[in-house]
C-alpha cells in the first residue's frame, strides 16, 4: 500500500499510476478535493487498482494526522510513502524574500516530509519496515538564480533523506530522494515553456531537453520497489546529467 502527497497532477499523479502499475494499492492528497477525485479516478482507470483520494495539506500536522488514520482505518498499512508536494512562493533573489514565503517554503518541502514521514514510521514502518521516497530537486544539489530558497530547502531535504536512512535502517525502513531537473508540469511552466527563458534552459540540459513526469516516476517506482532493497540514503540526480 503506497502513499502519495501532492498527487492530483504532475510528477505527484505519475508516481501514484506507476506505483499503481506495480501492483500497490495507492492513495493520493493534495489540497483541492475534486482535482484530486478527477486524479484518483484516471489513476483506477489506468491501472485497476483500488485508489482513495484523501485531500490534505502537506504542511500541517492535523491533516496528515488525519491523512494516515483514513489510510490506516482503510488498509491497515502503509508500505511505501512519497513525499512529493513541493511548493515555491518565491522567484527571485533570495535576499528579497518575505519571512511568510520563508516559512511556506519550508513548512510544505521540508517540515511536512519530516512529519509525515514520522507519522507513517510511527503507525506502521517502524514495526514493518518499509521505503520512504522524497521528490526533491536538482535546485537542491546545484544553485539556481531565482529558486535560492526552494534550493536551500530541497538541499535540506537531501540530508533529511540521509539523516532518516541513517537512523531508520535498522527497522528495515529504506529513505531515498530523487532530484529532477526542470519537468514539464504546471509548477515548472515558466522555465520550460517556449520563449528565450526556456530555451536557454533547454539548451543548458546536457539532454537538450526537459524531463516528462513518467521519467521521474519510474526512478520513484523503482526506489520504492523490492528492486532497490539495499538501496537506501541515495540522493538520486534525475536531471538528464545536469
Ligand atoms: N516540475 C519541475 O520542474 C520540478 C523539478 C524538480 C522538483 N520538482 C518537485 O516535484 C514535486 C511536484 O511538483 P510538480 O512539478 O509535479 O508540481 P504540480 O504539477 O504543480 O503538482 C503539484 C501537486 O502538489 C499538490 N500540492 C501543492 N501544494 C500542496 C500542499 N501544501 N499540500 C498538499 N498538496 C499540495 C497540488 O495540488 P493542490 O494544489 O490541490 O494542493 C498538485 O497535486 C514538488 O516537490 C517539486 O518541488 C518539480
Amino acid at each position: 500500500m503506497a502513499l502519495v502527497t501532492g498527487a492530483s497532477r504532475g510528477i505527484g499523479e505519475a508516481c501514484a499510476l506507476e506505483l499503481a502499475l506495480r501492483g500497490a494499492r495507492v492513495a493520493v492528497c493534495a489540497r483541492k478535493a475534486e482535482p484530486l477525485r478527477q486524479a484518483a479516478a484516471r489513476i483506477a482507470t489506468a491501472s485497476g487498482a483500488e485508489v482513495e483520494a484523501v485531500p490534505a495539506h502537506a504542511g500541517r500536522l492535523a491533516d496528515l494526522e488525519r491523512l494516515v488514520e483514513a489510510v490506516m482505518e482503510r488498509w491497515g498499512r502503509i508500505d511505501v510513502l512519497v513525499n512529493n508536494a513541493g511548493t515555491n512562493p518565491h522567484f527571485g533573489p533570495t535576499l528579497d524574500i518575505s519571512p511568510e514565503a520563508w516559512d511556506k517554503t519550508f513548512e510544505v518541502n521540508l517540515r511536512g516530509p519530516l512529519l509525515l514521514t514520522s507519522l507513517v514510521y510511527r503507525a506502521w514502518m517502524a514495526d514493518h519496515g518499509g521505503a520512504v521516497v522524497n521528490v526533491s530537486s536538482i535546485a537542491g544539489v546545484n544553485p539556481a538564480l531565482g529558486l535560492g530558497a526552494y534550493g536551500v530547502s530541497k538541499a535540506a531535504l537531501n540530508m533529511l533523506t540521509r539523516q532518516l536512512a541513517r537512523e531508520l535502517g535498522g527497522s528495515g525502513v529504506r529513505v531515498n530522494a530523487v532530484t529532477p531537473g526542470i519537468v514539464e508540469t504546471e509548477f515548472a511552466r515558466p522555465l520550460w515553456e517556449e520563449g528565450p527563458l526556456g530555451d536557454r534552459n533547454r539548451r543548458r540540459n546536457p539532454m537538450q531537453r526537459f524531463a516528462q513526469p513518467e521519467e521521474v516516476a519510474r526512478v520513484v517506482g523503482f526506489l520504492a520497489s523490492d528492486e532497490a532493497s539495499y538501496v537506501s540514503g541515495a540522493v538520486l540526480q534525475v536531471s538528464g546529467g545536469e
